[in-house]
């Protein structure tokens, strides 16, 4: 899984810099191109000269040489590597990166990096569990950087707790994992809606919700970065995406969300349908505003918004998947399945509304997953972007 695959080991002022020699040898050994960056810190914990021989190349630590000006450019080096892993990671260099300061060439490397970033933080069990360093931690998965927990064990104060950077043969693991997964959904298409609809009442005014569209950009990321050729209708939102395999179309109302779905669903694999689709629409939208001197009170009639979820479940054809959200008050499981049903859904995920921190406008989610038989799997409160990976983890398992 390793074999040609380029890594950066970005090595920070630590102890555990010692297992950064045994993890790059592990890395070589399965074949990958290592290139070593080094914290100034980390060049008091480890030599280069040692880890220049392990992964036969010359350590970078400087921006350029003393000796002939020559200049490492961090931008090469981040569109080099397939992964970069930082380890051991010091609280300094977590709090650095999660907040860019770019002071040295491995935080500089790190902001210039397209491909998924690793981080195997090791401290002492106190700086780990400080409020501090726990959300600079929260602030890089929210970026997508994946974040290798510490073990519990004795630590270089003699302390016992969590802290010691994980073994390298266990990082060597969840990397060789991470490009065995990686691109499991390559020649796949995929179309996603997300966010919320804009249904007009008159030139200024609307009907909308809250959606985020969070969860819906988090699903788009997690498919294209395993390959998959992703179209995504998007509601009105501030997120933002820019990944090469990510096609976005902006719509505003149910109805231009419903004409996207309806053409581009016969040509892909999949469906995922994460939108919040107002329900009903105003009856009649005006072409002028509505003045409030027209009328004391006012009555809006509304009229339902064609159900795009329904309309492609009866298109279906066999093979492709299909995939809903349910976000319900009562009877929570009960309704979701018989959504399920009525729409024709391969499976459905339930936004728990009983849990603090899921749902609309927040950066994690509780959710469900009903299958056609009626299983159910609970996960546990996670990040947006960690609960698509499992939503997309499902969707592979009955794509593949
Ligand atoms: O019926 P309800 O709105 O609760 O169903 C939720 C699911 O149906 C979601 O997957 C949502 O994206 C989809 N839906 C849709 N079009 C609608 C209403 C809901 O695609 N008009």
């Amino acid at each position: 899984m390793l074999k040609g695959k380029n890594i950066i080991v970005g090595v920070t002022g630590s102890i555990a810099a010692y297992k950064a020699a045994y993890l790059i040898r592990g890395l070589v050994k399965k074949g990958a191109n290592v290139q070593v960056v080094i914290t100034p810190a980390g060049k008091e914990f480890i030599t280069p000269l040692t880890l220049s021989t392990l992964s036969n190349a010359p350590v970078i630590s400087e921006f350029f040489s003393n000796r002939d000006g020559s200049w490492n450019s961090h931008v090469d080096l981040g569109l080099w590597a397939d992964a970069m892993l930082i380890a051991p990671a010091t609280a300094a260099t977590i709090g650095k990166i999660a907040n860019g300061i770019a002071d040295n060439m491995l935080i500089t490397t790190y902001l210039s990096c397209k491909a998924p970033v690793f981080i195997a933080p090791a401290m002492d069990l106190d700086m780990f569990a400080h409020p501090t360093t726990q959300q600079n931690l929260d602030r890089l998965r929210t970026f997508g950087n994946r974040i290798i927990e510490p073990a519990e064990g004795e630590l270089a104060s003699h302390l016992i707790g969590k802290g010691r950077m994980e073994e390298p043969d266990s990082i060597i693991c969840v990397l060789e994992h991470f490009f065995a997964e990686q691109k499991d959904l390559r020649e796949k298409k995929i179309v996603i809606t997300a966010g919320p609809t804009y249904e007009k009442i008159d030139p200024v005014r609307f009907i909308g919700n809250y959606s985020s569209g969070k969860m819906g950009y988090a699903l788009a990321k997690a498919c294209a970065e395993r390959g998959a050729e992703v179209i995504l209708i998007s509601g009105p939102v501030s997120e933002t995406i820019a990944h090469p395999n990510v096609t976005r179309i902006d719509v505003e109302s149910a109805d231009e969300m419903y004409n996207e779905a309806m053409s581009v669903f016969p040509h892909v694999d999949a469906g995922i349908l994460c939108a919040a689709v107002a329900d009903y629409k105003p009856a009649v939208s005006m072409d002028k505003k509505i003045k409030r001197e027209s009328s004391a009170e006012l009555t809006l009639q509304l009229t339902p918004n064609k159900d795009i979820a329904a309309s492609l479940g009866a298109i279906k054809k066999e093979g492709q998947v299909l995939v809903g959200f349910a976000l319900e008050t009562n009877n929570e499981e009960a309704h979701a399945l018989d959504k399920l049903k009525r729409k024709n859904l391969d499976f459905i995920v339930l936004n728990s509304l009983k849990e603090k921190g899921a749902g609309f406008r927040c950066d994690t989610n509780k959710i469900s997953i009903i299958d056609q038989k009626g299983a159910i799997a609970e996960f546990p409160l996670k990040l947006k972007q960690e609960v698509a990976v499992d939503i997309v983890d499902k969707l592979a398992t009955l794509l593949l």
